[in-house]
């Protein structure tokens, strides 16, 4: 594994991703955004054909399906059998669909040794990983391990704001039940051991992304 490992876990609109990148651009580590790859997933099942309540088929894909991501903060892309569908994994459909095929144990263990992999590789010093089981189950030993949260009123607005052609309900809507449905898989929402958490309901992208640096720093030194 890669000497510095930063795991860092959330639900859905606290930002860990836009953070987690912009953490990673100014630190001079790699970024691997885990959700990308379930995403990706899913997407291929629906390109296919593939029946996403069909777990047999869908573990089959997890293990075989040909991924790659960007893990140069800079360059980021999603390619799945060479193509970018970058943009494709944030529409709707797949949205609606991703956690079916998060809740399969199966794909989570292919996936989990897919992510080991990348985060060994990589040429740089360190790596912020994100997603939701990262400091519990892909890398517990990191040295550094973050929970990124906010209530849920203020992770509705960010989104809202990002999606702006429906409604600020639809969106509330949207974010519970995904929220309920990933939560049954994993548990996003509360520290693990020694897990330091990072509430970003006050305060704005930048002071986020200061937190995450300074919690890094601090971290790295007191290994
Ligand atoms: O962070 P995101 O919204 O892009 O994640 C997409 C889906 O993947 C989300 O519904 C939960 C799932 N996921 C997961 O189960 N474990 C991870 N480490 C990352 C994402």
């Amino acid at each position: 594994m890669s000497e510095i490992i930063v795991a860092v876990d959330g639900p859905a609109g606290s930002g860990k991703s836009s953070v987690s990148k912009e953490a990673a651009r100014r630190l001079g580590y790699a970024y691997l955004d885990t959700g990308a790859a379930y995403r990706a997933l899913a997407w291929h099942c629906l390109d296919e054909g593939i029946d996403v309540e069909n777990a047999d088929a869908v573990a089959e894909r997890a293990r075989s399906f040909d991924y790659a991501t960007g893990m140069d903060p800079d360059h980021y892309f999603v390619r799945v059998g060479g193509e970018d569908i970058t943009p494709d994994i944030r529409e709707p459909r797949v949205t609606a669909v991703v956690s079916a095929v998060a809740r399969v144990s199966e794909v989570r263990e292919a996936l989990n040794a897919m992510f080991r992999r990348m985060m060994s590789e990589h040429p740089r010093p360190g790596v912020i990983a994100e997603g939701r089981d990262i400091t519990t189950v892909v890398a517990p030993d990191a040295p550094v391990r973050v929970l990124l949260t906010a209530t849920e009123e203020a992770r509705i607005a960010r989104r809202s704001a990002e999606v702006s052609a429906q409604t600020t309900e639809a969106t509330a809507q949207q974010l519970a039940s995904r929220d309920r449905q990933d939560s049954r898989v994993v548990d996003f929402m509360t520290a693990a051991d020694g897990v330091i958490t990072i509430d970003s309901t006050d305060i704005d992208f930048e002071q986020t992304v200061q937190a995450l640096i300074d919690t890094v720093r601090s971290g790295l030194s007191t290994e």
